[in-house]
């Protein structure tokens, strides 16, 4: 059984805390705390149908499985870090910091308008796109990448958009544009987010 120490936690959200695996440096190990039960379900289904799809998994961690843990069952992912070691920190850690939105500019706008074409490319459907769910992960000083850590999948009762690439493209854009709405209207103070915003 693994032993998940607090120490080790490197992210806790509305349902899970993430640790860092401690055989495996680079991978994370997500253990449900409260009521996620359902989503981490529909969340493993719909990796196991990326695998099956045999997807490019550029902007999305792997899932290698679920260990047994002390704090219950962890689902165990690759764990994102920044170019220099350190775990990577989320859009909306930089977001919320004016002064860090400015430094990474470019980076971050970069690295969003390439998530939105992975999404786009691959056909991969999410629940609602937040800050907080995608990882700007730094690949040198000026660039980065946008990882989606939660929320994907589709939790509509005949998941069409999961299979019909016409149908998935419209759902995709609709999410995507929630998303915008989203930025818009959460960094209202924030100039750099704002422009940023535009050019998604
Ligand atoms: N693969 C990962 N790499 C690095 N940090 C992660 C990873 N997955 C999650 N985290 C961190 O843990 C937090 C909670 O994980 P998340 O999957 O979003 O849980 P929840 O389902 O409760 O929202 C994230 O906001 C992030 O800070
Ligand atoms: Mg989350």
């Amino acid at each position: 059984m693994i032993e998940l120490l607090p120490e080790a936690m490197v992210g806790k959200g509305l349902h899970r805390e993430c640790y860092i695996h401690p055989n495996n440096p680079n991978r994370c190990i997500k253990v449900v705390v409260n009521r996620g039960v359902e989503e981490t379900k529909r969340e493993q289904a719909y990796y196991r149908l990326l695998q099956k799809r045999d997807i490019d998994w550029d902007m999305l961690p792997q899932f290698y499985g679920v260990e047994a843990t002390t704090l219950g069952p962890g689902a165990t992912f690759d764990l994102v870090r920044d170019h220099d070691g350190e775990v990577g920190h989320t859009f909306e850690y930089y977001f919320d910091s004016i002064a860090l939105s400015e430094q990474y500019y470019q980076g971050l706008l970069q690295a969003l308008q390439e998530l939105k074409s992975y999404l786009f490319s691959q056909n991969i459907i999410t629940m609602s796109i937040k800050p907080k769910n995608i990882i700007y992960q730094k690949v040198d000083i000026h660039s980065g990448k946008a990882i989606i850590i939660d929320n994907i999948g589709n939790s509509d009762v005949i998941p069409i958009c999961t299979y019909n690439r016409f149908f998935g493209q419209k759902k995709i854009n609709r999410k995507w544009q929630k998303f915008r709405a989203l930025l818009k209207r959460d960094y209202v103070n924030n100039p750099a987010v704002q422009r940023l915003v535009e050019q998604l």
